[in-house]
């Protein structure tokens, strides 16, 4: 039967990994998948990491399994992370946690938990969004459409047209957000703009799925979670998919949770045997080892403090990167304003090039990016920056 199979073409961001590894050109500039990198363009484990995993290798007794709904501790202390300790959700016993493969794995068991709860929901994504998001969602059956999000013309939001979408929504209708470092736009929501879909979210009686793969990255651990803990204190329900990939580097460890905000505890406890049933169904218990080293983290503070400094340093650098791009670029292209990338958060903007000109960036000068011109701001380098820039020119006047 599988000779019935059509051959498929790879997906978008993972085809461009595997294009930008077979360049052999010296001068190659990988914009592509969504991986912090450093000044010498390499992913390194972090030092808070690579002492927390000797810590609980030196300890650890067995491989046994775990549970299906994952390391207790480590949940917690992501509770913790995400929401403050202190979040009135938390202490009224409202939220239920479940450890997840990824941010990835996390998205797909809160679509399988709204469709268990009801399977004729509509999930409403931003124009645009992470490309990923359309698969992991629909892929259990739930339904996807669209709100505007992404304004081309100032590099923010269309917010005023979001709202004036949303507010036609039947109530109950799903809304997906992103906490913060919009990918792939960079185009994040004020805390301003966070109350005032609050308001309409409780007008309209909507419910969030908030996807937070990138705290810390933006402004701040606290900052990048405003919109998640306000909507978790002013809401009855609140899903929340978080990643430790990008944070934490664990990226391979494949490490993430899902929070779910419910009216009721009794509410909450049904949420969670719902998910380890779903979770069990689908690959049975979550991987271990990275969701131990965040916890490590989390709950040791020399070790967390050692993890905030890491943070801290690879945010800044994000920051100095957009504002050195944004220099680099005008003097290249000084018949175009590139200054709406100073002005995005986290990993990832827009150029607003052609999918020719991305082509011809990738053939002639070895920039790889996706095929909507998202770059990965971190793949930028002090020593390739001009470089970049030139070639964007080129391609520009092409
Ligand atoms: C990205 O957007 O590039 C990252 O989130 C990696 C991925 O899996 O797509």
């Amino acid at each position: 039967m599988f000779e019935r199979l059509d051959r498929l073409s790879p997906d978008p961001i993972l085809g461009l990994m595997a294009a930008f590894r077979a360049d052999t050109d010296p001068h190659k500039v990988d914009l592509g998948v969504g991986v912090y990198r450093n000044d010498q363009g390499d992913t390194p484990v972090l030092q808070a990491v690579r002492k927390a995993e000797q810590a609980v290798l030196a300890r650890q007794t067995t491989k046994s399994y775990v549970a299906a709904a994952g390391n207790p501790g480590f949940n917690q202390a992501m509770e913790r992370l995400v929401l403050g300790s202190e979040h009135a959700a938390l202490t009224s016993g409202r939220v239920r946690t479940i450890e997840a493969p990824g941010g990835c794995g996390a998205l797909r068991l809160g679509a399988e938990l709204i469709k268990a709860a009801s399977p004729d929901s509509v999930v409403h994504v931003s124009t645009p969004t992470w490309a990923n998001h359309i698969p992991l969602l629909s892929g259990c059956g739930l339904k996807l459409e669209r709100y505007p999000y992404f304004d081309a013309a100032t590099g923010g939001i269309k917010f005023e047209a979001m709202l004036s979408t949303l507010d036609k929504l039947p109530p109950r209708a799903v809304v997906l957000l992103h906490a913060s470092c919009h990918n792939p736009t960079g185009a994040d929501l004020s805390e301003t703009q966070w109350r005032e879909l609050l308001a309409l979210f409780k007008s309209r009686n909507l419910l969030p799925f908030i996807d937070m793969a990138y705290q810390g990255l933006g402004t701040g651990i606290v900052e990048d979670a405003f919109g998640v803990r306000l909507f978790c204190n002013e809401l009855p329900e609140v899903t929340v998919a978080v990643s430790c990939s990008k944070n934490f580097g664990l990226y391979r460890e494949r490490t993430g949770a899902l929070h779910v905000v419910s009216e009721t505890v009794n509410a909450a406890d049904a949420v969670l045997t719902q998910l380890v049933r779903i979770a069990r169904s689908i690959y049975s218990m979550p991987p271990d080892h990275g969701a131990a080293i965040a916890y490590e983290i989390l709950d040791n503070s020399g070790l967390r403090e050692m993890w905030t400094d890491e943070l801290t340093i690879m945010r800044k650098r994000i920051q100095g990167l957009r504002r050195d791009a944004v220099q680099h670029l005008r003097q290249t292209c000084p018949q175009r304003d590139f200054g709406f990338i100073e002005s995005q958060r986290g990993m990832f903007s827009y150029l607003g090039i052609t999918v020719e000109q991305v082509r011809e960036l990738q053939s002639r000068h070895h920039v790889y990016m996706t095929d909507d011109s998202r770059i990965n701001i971190a793949g930028l380098r002090r020593e390739n920056l001009e470089y970049f820039a030139h070639a964007v020119a080129k391609v520009l006047s092409a």
